[in-house]
């Protein structure tokens, strides 16, 4: 649920008309609802609670890293999943505190891993043995120690779209899960590193428990065997990934209590502090989209509906296809008729939607891109010398833009000239 909605055909974030945010900020702008976010932070964690499990929230910052959204999950008492150093600052900068945040991430670079041990982070999901002996390496030199868990690898099948999956052998991600007990072996062995858990996480938008829960049976009967292998295992990371409703005509991914009750069922017993990343759950449906049509073009074959957001906002639907809903800020009542939605980039992929049917607006007409929190925002380029659209977060009847549009001064004068050129 979110609080997105219409009051006399007008639609609403929490108590302001969206139209008037567009009114004083521009278009295209991200709007996102404090409420919303606040609400899913509860759902998710009262899920856990009900299960009398021991959670540690750790929200995956890279579905949405503006500082106001970190900041308003940070007063709910979330943590925070990072994975870079520059997340990592966004966290710390956010106010999510040190011994909340967890660092994964495939690569993390000997500076980053200096950054992280300094700030005193919670915990490093190591993803290979290289990188454990860096880590080894950098933490001794600083007199630190680093408490790691080691992502695994369960080469389980998420069921989701090929670029989001990635708990198959054939991906990137973690450490075999064959390889499990000599990697474990190789770091208790190690100076600087204290094996304190493990983790998994096969994908993200996953709209079934059963992949999930096949990843979990196979990292607890792996847990048993690192037991008895004489490592002290207290912390059970489980990813995020848990998906989102995008599409209300198709049926809702598992709810967070469901899935809470799948993790009590298969690992509650094994008395570790379970960890959770939710990214996309807890910002996806709590920030929307907001554009303009430019022009409503007749094309020999299609009706285009042409607006002033792009690919470059918003990568989703040219990247993965994804489905997002498309509404109108101010209903007319017109009846509907089939629109490719697109925006003004160079690119055929530039697209929102293809044949969706929804109520025709004129040139000027506002529009919502729903389901736009996570992955929106973060993801924009300035492809086109197209400037970063403004972010505002609404809280009940007021509104704040957390993040300006850039100014083309911003966007062009990162460029130099070499000094044979400049005149
Ligand atoms: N933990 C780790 C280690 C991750 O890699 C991710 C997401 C998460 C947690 C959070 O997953 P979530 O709960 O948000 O599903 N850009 C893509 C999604 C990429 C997800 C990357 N990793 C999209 O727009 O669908």
């Amino acid at each position: 649920m979110d609080h997105f909605g219409y009051r006399n055909g007008e639609m609403y974030a929490e108590e302001i008309p969206v139209r008037e945010i567009a009114e004083a900020v521009g278009t295209p702008f991200y709007c996102y609802s404090s409420a919303t976010l606040e609400r899913h932070y509860k759902v998710f964690t009262e899920a856990f609670e009900k299960q009398g499990l021991d959670l540690l929230l750790c929200y995956a910052v890279k579905a949405n890293t503006n500082q106001a959204v970190i900041a308003t999950l940070a007063a709910q008492g979330s943590g925070a999943d990072v994975v870079s150093e520059g997340e990592l600052r966004r966290a710390l900068a956010a106010g999510i505190p040190p011994e909340k945040i967890v660092y994964s991430g495939v690569a993390k670079t000997a500076g980053e891993m200096a950054f992280a041990l300094d700030s005193g982070i919670y915990q490093f999901n190591v993803e290979s043995v290289p990188e454990l002996h860096q880590l080894s390496r950098v933490a001794s030199e600083l007199g630190r120690e680093a408490a790691i868990a080691f992502r695994i690898n369960p080469d389980v099948d998420a069921k989701t779209h090929a670029k989001i999956s990635t708990g198959k052998s054939e991906n990137k991600f973690g450490v075999p899960w064959v390889e499990a007990r000599k990697i474990y072996a190789e770091a208790a062995r190690l100076p600087a590193i204290k094996v304190v858990g493990l983790d998994v996480h096969i994908g993200s938008q996953l709209t079934e428990l059963e992949p999930f829960r096949e990843a979990f049976v196979r990292v607890g009967g792996l847990i048993g065997q690192l037991r008895e292998d004489g490592h002290e295992i207290s912390r059970l990371d489980l990813g995020g990934g848990l998906g989102i409703p995008y599409d209300p005509t198709v049926q809702e991914p598992p709810s967070p209590d469901a899935y809470a009750a799948m993790v009590k069922e298969v690992v509650g017993d094994l008395g570790c502090r379970i960890i959770i990343e939710p990214g996309r759950l807890l910002v996806g449906n709590a920030g929307i989209l907001v554009s303009q049509v430019i022009y409503v073009k007749e094309g020999q074959e299609r009706k285009f509906l042409i607006i002033d957001a792009a690919m470059n906002d918003l990568l989703r639907p040219s990247m993965y296809d994804a489905y997002h809903e498309i509404v109108p800020v101010v209903q007319n009542g017109r009846d509907a008729e089939v629109f490719d939605v697109v925006g003004p980039v160079c690119e055929s992929g530039d697209i929102f939607a293809r044949g969706r049917k929804m109520m025709p607006l004129e040139s000027g007409g506002l529009l919502a891109i729903r389901s736009a929190g996570a992955y929106g925002a973060v993801m924009s380029s300035t492809y086109n010398t197209r400037r970063l659209v403004p972010e505002v977060l609404v809280k009940d009847d007021k509104f704040s833009v957390v993040r300006p549009r850039q100014t083309y001064e911003q966007l062009i004068g990162l460029d130099q000239l070499p000094n044979w050129l400049a005149q």
